[in-house]
């Protein structure tokens, strides 16, 4: 009698792949063919645990029961375990359902819901789980309908800036123009970050879902994407999710059959932080170098090819079908004061359980890093964490109950950005931190004014004569000065917020900057 095949689920992520994934789909497949047991081996996108990767998934009667991590070498014993047959629980590296992992049970998924449960490029899994309710629903309201869900969902653009998603959709809409464009930020280059990526590896159709909704709202008819170079396989996914949504008449002449057009390119940048910045961006995708334009013009108005541009992050554009689908109101339920609905906090650094964890806005960030991160990875204590990408102030362990708000964290010269958590122990030298910010920003400067340009290769400088004990007063002195030179002189953020985590350095951890620093035992 022939048995029925089993299903497996796991991810062909990049972090899952580098940890040895496809080494264990293959044993999988070569185990099943020897004992004459049928598999059917589906392969997803991560749910971003990455100490459990890779993390392979079993469909049983009681749900999908969750091994990690598997290497290729475990998986005979599993198969002896009666791994997805209802036994299998009692083997080492069974943890149980995968919905009550405790680092899943914390999280509110709705950008990533479909993360690690579906064949990113299957179709049929993506209508099945409620793909497409979101543009089905866009195609039946005007223009201004949609861009008031946005605005009263509350969404503010996941990139790093937070601005509001709806005032920009609204800009954009209103400016009459022959032509406009939607761009999707997915240039993803602050430290420590990786959901644009693992959304894009995980769930491709999401972001077409969100940009055409987009395009839909603000009267656009094309759209491009901007992806780093860093991602090729967030590349091949993306391109092929853009054949298959071309091929289900998703893209195109009539976006599901309503008569409407909207296509969308995918680009790639060449490895270039600045690039990130909007509209250095849109001068690398008209084929220019990458460098910051003078604002006015706002893309809202004058972008893309001179034309009216709403550009977004990745996770901002995802988080769009999930608004018209289930209701503004519904994502506004998430979250505190001005922050509304979900982040996507990616935990990194000198972490136990680094990954990405989305949750409602108003978790403290030491819940985050003690209680689902488990603290350091060294076991050592934690002395401090940047928050927000190479631009964002340090904090000290002290002060890590501060709530994961946007303007909780700007009230201490701090910043969420894209959600990137670095975490260090206390045997991180915040001096050299405070140097690297200087020389990221000296690196990265796209040249175009003088405080960026010329300021941060003096920031190295000076504080290379600092922590040479050459004239430390007077230099740490004229290196504040030059900090506040560069906050109020330069063009973009770049220069413009590099100085936080000099000044944060400086303030919090000030004995890092003697001649002889600080050093942990
Ligand atoms: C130096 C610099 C780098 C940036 N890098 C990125 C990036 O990699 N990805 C991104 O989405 N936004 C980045 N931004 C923010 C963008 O300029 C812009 O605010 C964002 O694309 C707008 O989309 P949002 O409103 O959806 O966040 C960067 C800004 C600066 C100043
Ligand atoms: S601050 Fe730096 S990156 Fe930004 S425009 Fe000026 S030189 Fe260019």
């Amino acid at each position: 009698m022939s048995r029925a095949p089993r299903t497996f689920y796991l991810p062909a992520e990049a972090t899952a792949r580098a940890l040895g994934a496809d080494a264990v789909a293959q044993a999988l497949l070569a185990e099943s063919a020897r004992r004459g047991e049928p598999v059917e081996l589906v392969r997803t996108g991560s749910r971003g645990l990455f100490w459990l990767e890779p993390l392979l998934e079993v469909q049983t009667p009681a749900g999908r029961m969750a091994y990690g991590p598997v290497q290729a070498a475990d998986v005979p014993a599993l198969f002896d375990a009666g791994l997805g047959q209802g036994a299998g629980t009692e083997h080492a590296l069974a943890l149980g359902p995968v919905a009550e992992l405790p680092a899943l049970r914390h999280q509110q998924r709705l950008t990533f819901a479909r993360c690690g449960e579906i064949d990113p490029l299957d179709l049929r899994a993506y209508a099945a789980t409620g793909g497409w309710r979101g543009l089905d629903a866009a195609l039946g309201l005007a223009p201004e309908a949609m861009v008031e869900a946005v605005t009263a969902s509350g969404l503010r653009g996941r990139g790093g800036a937070a601005f509001p998603a709806g005032i920009k959709w609204r800009t954009c809409l209103q400016t009459a123009a022959p032509q406009k464009y939607v761009v999707c930020n997915a240039d993803e280059g602050d430290s420590g970050t990786f959901a644009d990526r693992l959304l894009i590896e995980g769930d491709p159709f999401a972001l077409i879902e969100g940009m055409i909704i987009a395009g839909l709202a603000v009267g656009a008819t094309q759209g491009y994407v901007y992806l780093r170079s860093e991602y090729p396989q967030a590349h091949r996914t993306f391109a092929q999710a853009l054949r298959a949504a071309h091929e289900a008449g998703v893209l195109g002449d009539s976006v599901r059959g309503s008569g409407k057009a909207f296509d969308i390119t995918l680009r790639r940048g060449a490895g270039s932080y600045i690039c990130g910045e909007e509209t250095s961006l849109l001068d690398s995708l008209e084929g220019k170098r990458g460098q910051v334009r003078f604002k006015p013009p706002l893309p809202a108005i004058s972008g893309l090819f001179g034309a009216p541009t709403v550009i977004n992050n990745v996770l901002t554009l995802a988080a769009v079908p999930h608004i018209l689908a289930d209701g503004a109101t519904h994502y506004a339920g998430f979250g505190m004061g001005r922050s509304r609905g979900t982040i996507a906090l990616q935990l990194a650094g000198n972490v136990k359980r680094g990954g990405l964890y989305e949750v409602a806005f108003g978790v403290s960030l030491r819940e985050v890093i003690e209680d689902w991160g488990g603290g350091t990875a060294s076991g050592r204590p934690v002395r401090a964490v940047q928050v927000g990408g190479p631009l964002g102030a340090y904090l000290r362990a002290d002060q890590l109950d501060v709530p994961v708000d946007y303007e909780a964290l700007a009230a201490m010269q701090a910043m969420l950005g894209h959600g990137g958590i670095v975490v260090f122990d206390d045997t991180v030298d915040m001096g050299e931190q405070a140097r690297f910010a200087m020389a990221f920003c000296a690196h990265e400067s796209c040249g175009k004014c003088t405080p960026c340009r010329i300021g941060s290769t003096r920031g190295v400088e000076v504080i290379d004569r600092i922590r040479a004990g050459d004239q430390p007063q007077h230099n740490i002195a004229l290196l504040r000065d030059l900090c506040d030179t560069m906050v109020e002189g330069s063009l973009c953020a770049l220069g413009g917020m590099a100085p936080f985590p000099v000044r944060s350095a400086l303030d919090l951890f000030p004995e890092d900057f003697a001649a002889a620093p600080r050093r942990a035992a």
